[in-house]
């Protein structure tokens, strides 16, 4: 067969996955979420509400001029801003959090599987990185790519890489992020891995983390909680 055939179907199936990649474009002006709970049908997303009873306030959220509560174990707290705060966000493909960290708070180190997060700091100053997936060279190692930002820095956390931030200063810091989800969701990784209900296998875990049984049972005894 024609090797232009070939070519032709590749180039059309790569912008396919590239237009997929993230949440669907609309197909409507908007599809304000209809209550969970008052959902008879689950679809990828949720259901519409009837345009005709759709008001500006389904559009709209108060309240992130006010700082998280900090007091946890890593001293930071997310304030999320998605489709379960602001219904009429529902097939638009993006979303928002304010993030508050005490000082040496810890962001702790997660994923969101269904988006890329862009991040300004407006207060203080954060240690961020993500690490990049396995690479398919066995000599190479997955690579960590950090830096120092200070107020007005903004910084990129692509889709799915395991991220954090640590404010390094005495004083607090805080941050607000645009994700490219809707309903981003998030994976923190010592919660998952540790804090799963019900627990991991102790065999897989010493293994996966080439540990002593001990250090898993330390780990999975301690009190997991998602800022
Ligand atoms: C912050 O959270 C801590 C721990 O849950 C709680 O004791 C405290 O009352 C909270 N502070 C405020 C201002 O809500």
């Amino acid at each position: 067969m024609d090797i232009r055939f070939f070519l032709g179907f590749f180039i059309l199936t790569s912008i396919y996955s590239l237009t997929s990649a993230s949440d669907p474009s609309p197909l409507q002006d908007f599809c304000v979420a209809v209550d969970d709970a008052k959902a008879s049908v689950f679809v990828n997303g949720k259901i519409c509400k009837n345009p005709n009873l759709v008001s500006a306030d389904d559009f709209y959220f108060s309240g992130l001029n006010k700082p998280g509560n900090t007091s946890n174990p890593v001293g930071s707290r997310v304030t999320p801003v998605n489709v379960n705060q602001i219904p009429g966000l529902n097939t638009l493909g993006i979303s928002l959090v304010r993030v508050d960290y005490a000082p040496y708070g810890l962001n702790p180190p997660h994923t969101h599987p269904r988006a890329t997060e862009i991040l300004v700091v407006v207060q203080g100053t954060l240690l961020v990185g993500f690490v990049s997936s396995n690479p398919s060279n066995p000599n190479q190692k997955n690579k960590l790519f950090t830096k120092t930002l200070y107020a007005g820095d903004v910084f990129v956390f692509p889709e799915g890489l395991i991220h954090f931030q640590f404010n390094t200063g005495k004083t607090k810091a805080v941050a607000f992020a645009g994700l490219s989800s809707q309903n981003p969701g998030v994976i923190t990784i010592a919660n998952a891995v540790f804090g799963s209900q019900p627990p991991i296998s102790i065999d897989v875990l010493t293994k996966a983390f080439q540990v002593d049984k001990n250090v898993v049972q330390y780990l999975q005894g301690q009190f997991w909680t998602n800022n």
